[in-house]
């Protein structure tokens, strides 16, 4: 069998993921304990195909390396939290901010500046400090993380958008393109609408 792109540190990954899924669950409960505001809706999470880690690699003209993969680009541990509304996904964001051992390396608010194809999203980089070997031979090791923060709406865009890129030589491209953006501004649109009528339920139970 070829050596794993992730190299020695592979069965080290999920301990990692687990980790990191198993603190946004504790704050998110001690959450709904406190403010009866459940702040995740699903969570999702995937160690990166190895193929697919290998393709990444030489799509960004980097050796194809464990060291590229766990330490050059920052996605090999991805964990996706969907929340009912817009403010959710921002608390969940301050939360995660205040992680033990944790240094935030990047933030990309799609949310309020939406791609141009329409994809919202809030994506977090961690670099995250935990009792294993990494990559360096450093124990305790820096992880990276990459979580992205997203209402049902934008998660519902995201995966119709994602299957509809990886099918080639569709007809009507533009045309498709400029549906898709629409449905994205749409559903933008929603979340603000839901979000409004959240906060005068939320007003009326004070
Ligand atoms: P890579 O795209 O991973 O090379 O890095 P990047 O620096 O462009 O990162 P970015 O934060 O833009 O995107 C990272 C991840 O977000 C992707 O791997 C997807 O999971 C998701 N994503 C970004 N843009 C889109 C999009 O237009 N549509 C969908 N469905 N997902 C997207
Ligand atoms: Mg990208």
């Amino acid at each position: 069998m070829e050596e794993s792109i992730y190299g020695s540190v592979r069965d080290t990954l999920p301990l990692v993921m687990e980790d990191i899924k198993s603190r946004i669950l504790k704050y998110a409960e001690e959450e709904k304990k406190v403010t009866g505001i459940g702040l995740i809706e699903h969570m999702s999470s995937r160690i990166k195909e190895e193929e697919s880690m290998r393709e990444k690699c030489v799509r960004k003209g980097l050796p194809v390396t464990p060291h590229t993969a766990l330490y050059e680009l920052h996605d090999a541990i991805g964990i996706r939290i969907v929340s009912a509304f817009i403010d959710d996904v921002y608390r969940n964001v301050v939360k995660i901010r205040e992680f033990a051992d944790c240094e935030i390396v990047e933030e990309k608010d799609y949310i309020k500046n939406a791609k141009p194809n329409g994809y919202r999203s809030f994506h977090m980089i961690l670099k995250v400090k935990e009792p294993f070997e990494d990559v360096n031979g450093n124990n305790p090791g820096e992880f990276f993380v990459e979580i992205q923060l997203r209402t049902i709406a934008m998660d519902s865009w995201a995966a119709l958008e994602h299957k509809l890129k990886y099918k080639k030589n569709i007809r009507n491209t533009r045309l498709i393109e400029l549906e898709l953006k629409r449905c994205a501004d749409e559903m933008a649109s929603t979340d603000l609408s839901m979000q409004t009528i959240r906060d005068l339920i939320l007003e009326d139970e004070e």
